[in-house]
């Protein structure tokens, strides 16, 4: 067997321009969807990130502040930008780029955004809101990743899934994501026995731990879905996921690439929350 990829560039065009539309069907009725980025010192991987965010945020037509400040910003300062900013009625969205300097308490400044801005779905209500399955913003790359199972008409019903990985930002809200559509699922994580006999019993695997080759070929049930979160670098300086990709291809059904898969849907699903966030304006 050899896998068909999920192309998260094809689907993310697909779902841009769904977002495009609705910014311009927003803007006939006087509201702009904007979104307020900000980085803290000057993390190389972090520039690149914002820099994509601001340039989706143009592309869909949507309205982007960058703020950049010095790495010596201190904790008080951030959060009165925050405080600006959830009052500022012309940003619909408020993200701030992680990691942050050691000095700054990144979970402080996450709870001091406002949950009706905080498309990164990184606050207290947001995950308490996912977990329970009221309304509210789902962290993008999770989010994202249902997307991807969505965009290959996967049902997730009974099925076994297991997460690698238990952050915050993916593992946790992925599990989640995946019980609300009534998988069975299973969190491994760095203390997990024997993590090949619960990755052989998965219908779906999301890896999402940061380090190469974590699933190769032999851990993987033949025609398994595999979604591959991780963005690493090789000896070559090539990026690259968690899954041995030339491995893992020939055992799975359906597989997601680095780059050009998950990551793109990141970004897309940045843009979906703000829209959103805007639109709830109108009602
Ligand atoms: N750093 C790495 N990924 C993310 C993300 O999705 N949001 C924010 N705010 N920071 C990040």
């Amino acid at each position: 067997m050899t896998a068909q990829l999920i192309d998260g560039n094809a689907l993310s065009r697909q779902l841009r321009a769904d977002v495009s539309a609705r910014v311009t069907a927003l803007k006939a009725k006087g509201i702009t969807p904007g979104l307020a980025v900000i980085l803290v010192g000057d993390n190389p991987a972090s520039q690149v990130y914002v820099r994509n965010k601001v340039k989706a945020c143009e592309d869909t037509g949507m309205h982007s502040l960058l703020e950049r400040w010095p790495a010596s910003l201190s904790e008080a300062e951030l959060l009165a930008r925050v405080a600006a900013l959830n009052s500022d009625a012309s940003i619909h969205g408020i993200l701030v780029q992680l990691p942050l300097p050691a000095h700054i308490n990144a979970q402080k400044v996450i709870e001091a955004i406002a949950p009706s801005k905080d498309v990164d779905g990184f606050h207290m209500a947001s995950a308490g809101a996912l977990m329970t399955g009221m309304p509210g913003f789902w962290p993008c790359t999770p989010y994202g990743c249902m997307k991807m199972l969505e965009s290959i008409g996967y049902d997730l019903k009974g099925k076994h899934a297991v997460v690698i990985g238990r952050s915050n930002i993916v593992g946790k809200p992925m599990a989640l994501m995946l019980l609300q559509q009534n998988a069975t699922v299973t969190i491994c994580h760095s203390a997990t026995q024997d993590l090949k006999a619960l990755t052989l019993q998965a219908d779906v695997i999301v890896a999402a731990v940061g380090k190469r080759n974590v699933v190769t070929a032999d851990m993987v049930k033949p025609g398994a879905v595999v979604l591959d979160v991780g963005m690493n670098r090789n000896e070559e300086g090539k990026l690259c996921g968690d899954v041995d990709f030339d491995g893992v291809k020939a055992v799975a059904s359906w597989i997601t690439p680095v780059p050009g898969g998950v990551g793109p849907m990141t970004i897309t699903m940045l843009m979906v929350n703000t829209l959103e966030s805007a639109e709830s304006q109108l009602s």
